[in-house]
Parts: structure tokens; sequence; C-alpha cells
């Protein structure tokens, strides 16, 4: 278990900037997920750290260490990959085992950790198959497997589940978070899904575009969004967000111009004028017969435990609603919409947060 710490952290590949200085520290022992779309650069990050990758600029310590000119096998780190990366022609225990071999570690102990790594995992049925004989979920465990056995004092996570179908992913998730606990190691982890990110993680760092947008606690996101960004990248489905104006409603109140033609009065936002951007997660939505909001269900998802409304409001998309999965309404239905005014957000027009909802 080690603190990492990154300062002024640079990549480029040749002129093109991917990571754009990235200041964090994560504490020892937490599990910090780091999440962003496609190509932010947080497998770059990740590779940077494990030594795969050379830091362009900045700063890396681990455990209190400068780890800049340290060779990968000796910073206390192993990765696990979204590909598994196992050599086929040997068996799970040569594979959970082939680091610590090349590294000429003593026998016996080779040998317990990698029973002990089985045993963690339910892999000790499995040690004298090849991989080929392993279904997904097992062949994870496997490279999970390998990183155990290092001992290591961070593990480093890319996307270790996204090759895996949904059952078994929300299965694994719940055996990395026990592993966590039972390891007591710092984990860093990487991954596109926001899920992933909100049920693993005490800590959340939210990237765009090779920078920080945001870093949290997974309820601090959700219910605290600096951006815009973060607010439709955290929680799904996402959250509603539309144009309105604003006009000083006095008393430290600011009222806005909903689509439609009605408005809502919010107090404490900072902006009290002009355009901004009005958001709402489809959980706060209520529908009534006449409420802020009218339109018309265009879609509806029924999926048991709830329903989600698409309802078109005379927006460029409708708006979604997580109504009761008892709920009658049906496509074509008129709808009103009813707006908890606890839990609107507004942001300003650099994007950046003016008001959050005080749900919490
Ligand atoms: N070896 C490389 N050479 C050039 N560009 C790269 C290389 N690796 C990654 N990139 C670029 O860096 C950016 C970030 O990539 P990556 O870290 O893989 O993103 P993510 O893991 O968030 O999807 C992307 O634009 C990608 O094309
Ligand atoms: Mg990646």
């Amino acid at each position: 278990m080690a603190k990492v710490k990154l300062s002024g952290i640079r990549k480029s590949f040749g002129q093109s900037e991917v990571i754009k200085g990235i200041d964090l520290e994560i504490p020892a022992g937490s599990f910090c997920a780091f999440v962003g779309p496609s190509g932010c650069g947080k497998s770059t990050l990740l590779r940077m750290i494990a030594g795969l990758e050379d830091i362009t600029h900045g700063s890396l310590e681990i455990g209190g260490q400068e780890m800049i000119d340290v060779a990968p096998a000796k910073r206390g780190v192993a990765m696990v990959f979204q590909s598994y990366a196992l050599y086929p022609h040997m068996t799970v225990a040569e594979n959970v085992t082939f680091g610590l071999r090349m590294a000429n570690h003593p026998k016996r102990d080779t040998e317990q950790r990698c029973l002990e790594a089985a045993r963690m995992l339910k892999l000790e049925e499995l040690l004298d198959r090849k991989p080929s004989q392993l279904s997904g979920g097992q062949r994870q465990r496997v490279a999970i497997g390998r990183a155990i056995v290092r001992n290591p004092d961070v593990f480093l996570f890319d996307e270790p589940l996204s090759n895996l179908d949904a059952a078994l992913r929300v299965e694994m998730r719940a055996e990395i978070t026990r592993l966590h606990a039972k390891l007591d190691a710092t984990m860093l982890y990487v991954t596109h899904d926001q899920v992933e990110a909100m049920t693993m993680a005490d800590m959340i760092v939210v990237l765009d575009k090779g920078m920080i947008e945001q870093v949290g606690s997974p309820l601090g996101l959700y219910h605290e969004p600096n951006t815009l960004f973060v607010a439709r990248f955290i929680g799904s489905p996402r959250m509603n967000t539309f144009s309105v104006n604003l006009c000083d409603a006095g008393d430290g109140n600011v009222s806005c111009m909903l689509p439609g033609g009605s408005s809502i009065q919010l107090d404490g936002s900072s902006l009290r004028t002009g355009k901004a951007t009005f958001g709402i997660r489809p959980e706060h939505l209520d529908v009534v017969a006449d409420g802020h909001l009218q339109g018309k269900a265009v879609l509806c998802e029924r999926l048991g435990s709830e329903t989600m409304l698409h309802v078109d409001i005379g927006l460029a998309d409708p708006i979604t609603v997580k109504a009761d999965g008892l709920t009658n309404v049906t496509e074509g239905d008129a709808v009103g919409l009813k707006l908890n005014p606890k839990a609107c957000h507004l942001f300003g027009p650099d994007d950046r947060r003016v008001r959050s909802g005080s749900l919490q």
C-alpha cells in the first residue's frame, strides 16, 4: 500500500500532447477510478505510472519516492490489462508465477503465493489448465492472480472487465472490490464505464482531453458536478440539460425561463441573469397533470423496476424521465413534468457550475 503522487505530468506523442498537466495525489490504500471518454488519455496515464511509457514532463512519486528513472519492475506496481495478456502455451500456474520465476524468486515462496492467489480467486481447480481451456472470466482472474503474487504496493487495472459479458462484469466488480478490502493495496482502475467507477471506487478522477475535469467521491461528483461535462458523464441515464434564460428574482433568487414558457425559481445561483444551462436528472422529474414542463411521451422503456420515459418537450432531444415501473403512461400520451427545485443544477456560459442541487 503506497501513496501515488503525480505533479505536472505531461505526455506528448510527437507533436501531439495527449496528457496536458495532471496534478493528483492518491492516498495509500484508496481505490481510485479514472473515467473519461475513449481517447481522453486514461491508458496513457496508467502506462506512465507503470513505467511502460515515458513521462514527457513532470514528476511521479510512489510511496514518497521519485519513479521517473526507476525501471517498471522496481516500482512496486503490477498491471492488469484488458486483453489479459496470458501466455497460451503456459498453464494457469505458470502464467501466474511467470514474473516471479523470471526474477528468480525462491521456488517455495513462489508456489506458496500461487496457491494463496488461486484460493483467493477460486482458481485452485484450474491451475493445470491452459488459457484456451478457460472462460473469459477465469482468464481475467488469472491475469489478476499474476498481479497479486507480485505483492505490489499499487495495482493498476486498465479496463479489466470490458471483454466480459454483463452478468460476469457485475460479479467481477464485486470480486475486485472484495480483493481491495482484503489486500489493503492502493488500486488505480481505468474504465470508460461510469457505473464501474461509481460502484467500486472511493475516489473518482474524471478526465477529458488529457486534463482532469474533477476529482471526488462517487456521490460528491453525482450531486455536485463542477462542470457540464461531469454532470453529463456521471449518472445513467444521463442528466437532462437544456439552455434557459435567467432573471434576478431578488432575495438571492433567480428565475429560470423553461422551455414551453413557465418558469422556476431557484436559490443559491451565483449567476443571476443571461443564458445558462439547466440540468435535472431523470429521477428528479415527476409525472403530473400540470407541471413545469409539458410534452408528449415518444418512447416508454419498461424495465420492470422502473420505466424510462422519453418526453418530447419541443427541444432537439427528448427529456428522459425515470418513472415508476407500473406507470400507465404510454407512447403518445401528453405528459406534465414537475421539477424538484432542490435537484436543479445550473451551469454558466463557460459550462462551469453556478448552482448545484442540494439533495445530499
Ligand atoms: N503510441 C501512441 N502513439 C501516438 N498516439 C498515441 C499512442 N498511444 C495513444 N495515443 C493517443 O493518445 C490519446 C489517448 O489515448 P489513450 O490513453 O489510449 O486513451 P484512453 O485509454 O482514454 O482511451 C489518443 O488520442 C491516442 O490516439
Ligand atoms: Mg484505454
